[in-house]
């Protein structure tokens, strides 16, 4: 037997403990452990029951996902789970932390089933890629009828204790230690005379319209194959034998098994967890964080100081006027009004938040206590400048001062400090209180200890954060700059934004660069035109048709107008046609005669582009890893994530053919597709971006 279980006698009842830190992952070793005890257990004189429980924080996260994609190595787990439920001894499970994906389904093989208050289950595979493989779909519908299983499996989601016990997954719900409580249980079993109950031997859940839930589960994944597959599979548990249904199941979880997008979400969950795991940072303590201010109430401003609010920080925050301040109040007040309508908070947190823990002031003295302090004001450097010098003579020593610029430099900014070693880039997405991402900008001079703050106040805001060093739009905006320019070039040569709006959608974008350009608002770009105009390259091809409408006052969905029109009220617009004047007349005076683009082209060159610009911010150091590229457009730019980053397309692409594409694009407008060099590096050396991945983390 393996020492991942231990195996201990209490009278007539055998303790399996799985002990496989830190969450009792499913690996080999435990499958083997468990296999080997329940052998051990049955041939234990006086044995009359197997009571299964977690070592340490969990009952059992699933499968080993390190193992996938490796070769499957025996004992499966499906055989696993059958041979528990076929036992002749009494089989109870005694559940805490989580018990998910395989968890679970070693659960439902047991007879019975108590789990801690706190307690939850869930078969989280859809997020994989995969389906539960080890009877998850077979067993939860006999236990709770097809459309709470089918609720479970196709979101994902986890269940509390008390809802479990509702839903008929777990039997009893007892707190107190998991082994006692188990222990306790099956005592009581015996007494009672209860006898094996494999939830096999259920009758199957009835059936419902299977197709109508197949198609409004696969238009729901918005491109993600496996919730829809789950339907089959279910369906499979309520049309066949539990035989039959077993073999469904398997038939479907290996077809998954061998896709794409199971690479690519397995890679996003390893990467979510890699990101802020930076050696710069090993042993490298943050600075205490307890108050944080923030300057400028606007858009950025207001959703940062909610964001630091809701996670129990005090905020001070400056505008320029009192009205500005009272302006900047509000809009804190209704982002934290969204929060308590969602349930997120109680009405007495909502009031301590925004009369207590909440100081607007016009006065930069408010900020002489706070421990951090992020700047939001207009996006113009002579004003940075400004406001970082006043943060310098009043913030106490040791305070840490951060700007949310998007693209302008913070070695200038830190500069016109005299504690250039205290300041950073944070750069949060908008709407702050809700998106994901933080780029944690590091400077020249920045302290190591400040970066680990900004990594530690990422983390205290349920933030991702991505390292990302300093350039004209760090890692995402300069990116994005890119693939958006590469789209315009798209347009100018005859394909419609319109066209290309919905090839992206279709690829799995929530939604197409041009909607998203009226969403953010034209004069953005328009400004940026303006702004990079004198250091342009004469070969840069940059299309001026929106400009016109931009100078006609038409700045995208605020307005009414942009690439889209919008009736008032609605968020989804209906195309422009002054857009497709505006091109033609373009095109007309460049001389360009235009060309149907196909859908997969579009979506070649966008991505080829998004993939080139990413390989030169990772050959700069911008970007430490391919994988912090990935996070970054995965949690700020709304990448689908069933193809876990551009880095992780790319090279499930093929790095050589993408190049080759790049290449072939050159033909046409070589300065806009210049190879990366990493790029070029990677092919000549057969390497992928992956593999750079793996040798940060040796
Ligand atoms: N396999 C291998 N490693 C796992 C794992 C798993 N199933 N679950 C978690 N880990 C690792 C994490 O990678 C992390 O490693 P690190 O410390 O080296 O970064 C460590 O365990 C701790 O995980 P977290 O940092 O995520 O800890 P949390 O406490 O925040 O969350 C958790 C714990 C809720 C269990 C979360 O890790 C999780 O959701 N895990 C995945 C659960 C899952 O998807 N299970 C289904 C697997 S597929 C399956 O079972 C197929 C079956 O049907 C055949
Ligand atoms: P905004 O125009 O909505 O808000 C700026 C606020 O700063 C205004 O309320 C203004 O009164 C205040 N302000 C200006 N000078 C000030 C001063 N000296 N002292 C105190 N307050 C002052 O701008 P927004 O959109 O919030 O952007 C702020 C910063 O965040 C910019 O640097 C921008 O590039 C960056 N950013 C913006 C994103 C967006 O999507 N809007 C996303 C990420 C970063």
């Amino acid at each position: 037997m393996t020492d991942k279980i231990a195996y201990t006698r209490h009278d007539d009842i055998a303790v399996l403990r799985i002990q496989n830190p830190p969450v009792n992952a499913l690996s080999q070793a435990v499958r083997q452990g468990l296999w080997d005890a329940m052998d051990r257990a049955e041939a234990d004189d006086g044995v009359r029951a197997v009571l299964i429980v977690g070592a340490g924080r969990a009952f059992i996260a699933g499968a080993d996902i390190t193992e996938f994609g490796k070769p499957p190595m025996e004992p499966h787990l499906p055989v696993l789970c059958a041979r528990i439920e076929a036992s002749p001894l009494l089989v109870v499970a005694s559940m805490h932390g989580v018990s998910l994906g395989g968890g679970l389904e070693v659960a439902l093989c047991a007879h019975y089933r108590v789990a801690q208050p706190s307690a939850r289950v869930g078969l989280p595979e859809v997020h994989l890629g995969l389906i539960p493989g080890a009877g998850g779909t077979q067993r939860l519908p006999r236990l709770t009828g097809a459309e709470p299983a089918l609720d479970m499996i196709t979101s994902g989601r986890q269940v509390k204790a008390a809802e479990a016990l509702e839903l008929g997954v777990v039997d009893r719900v007892n707190e107190g230690d998991p082994e006692a409580v188990g222990l306790a249980y099956t005592r009581d079993l015996l007494a009672e005379g209860a006898q094996p109950r494999p939830v096999s031997a259920l009758p199957a859940a009835p059936a419902i319209d299977w197709d109508a839930t197949y198609e409004a589960v696969l238009k729901k994944g918005r491109g993600q194959i496996s919730p829809a597959t789950a339907v089959r599979a279910v369906q499979a548990a309520s049309e066949m034998s539990f035989a039959d249904g077993m073999a469904k199941e398997r038939e479907l979880f290996m077809e998954l098994m061998g896709t794409d997008q199971r690479q690519g979400m397995i890679h996003a969950f390893f990467s979510e967890r890699a990101v802020g795991n930076l050696p710069e940072l090993k042993g490298v303590a943050p600075r205490e964080l307890k108050a944080v201010g923030v300057i400028g109430g606007g858009t950025m401003g207001a959703g940062i100081a909610t964001a630091a609010l809701l996670s129990g920080f005090e905020v001070v925050l400056i505008e320029m006027t009192a009205e500005a301040a009272e302006a900047a109040h509000g809009r804190i007040s209704g982002n934290l009004s969204g929060a308590l309508k969602r349930g997120k908070i109680s009405q007495e947190k909502f009031d301590t938040l925004t009369q207590k823990a909440l100081v607007v002031s016009t006065s930069y003295d408010s900020l002489n206590n706070v421990d951090l302090v992020v700047e939001a004001v207009f996006e113009n450097m002579d004003v940075k400048k400004e406001v970082f010098g006043k943060l310098d003579a009043v913030c106490k020593p040791g305070c840490i001062l951060a700007s949310n610029t998007s693209y302008l430099d913070v070695d200038e900014i830190a500069a016109s400090t005299a504690r250039p070693a205290d300041v950073i880039g944070l750069h949060f997405f908008s709407p702050a209180h809700i998106m994901k991402l933080l780029e944690v900008v590091v400077a020249k001079e920045t302290a190591s200890d400040v970066v680990a703050t900004g990594f530690a106040l990422g983390k205290a805001l349920g933030k991702i954060s991505v390292r990302a060093g300093v350039c004209d739009g760090f890692i995402g905006n300069r990116i994005l700059a890119t693939y958006r320019t590469a789209a315009d070039h798209m347009v100018l040569d005859g394909a419609s934004p319109y066209q290309i709006d919905k090839a992206l959608v279709n690829f799995g974008f929530a939604m197409g660069p041009f909607a998203v350009a009226d969403l953010a608002g034209l004069d953005i770009g328009w400004m940026t035109r303006k702004r990079k105009a004198p250091h342009r390259h004469p070969a840069e091809r940059v299309p001026t048709y929106i400009d016109h409408l931009c100078e006609d006052g038409h700045f995208g969905q605020k307005t009414g107008e942009g690439y889209y029109i919008y009736a008032a009220g609605k968020r989804a617009g209906v195309p422009n046609p002054k857009i497709a004047e505006l091109v033609a007349a373009e095109q007309a005076s460049l001389g360009i005669t235009p060309r149907p683009f196909t859908d997969e082209e579009i979506v070649r060159r966008y991505m080829c582009a998004m993939v080139n610009e990413a390989a030169k911010v990772v050959g700069e150091g911008i970007a430490r890893r391919p994988l912090d590229v990935d996070m970054t457009l995965l949690f700020g730019y709304g990448f689908p994530r069933y193809w876990g980053g551009p880095m992780k397309w790319a090279d499930i692409q093929g790095l050589p053919e993408v190049l080759a594409d790049i290449e072939s694009y050159a033909a046409e407008d070589a300065w806009f597709w210049q190879p990366a060099p990493l790029l070029k590096t990677l092919v000549a050396e057969g390497r992928t971006f992956d593999d750079m991945n793996k040798d940060a983390a040796k």
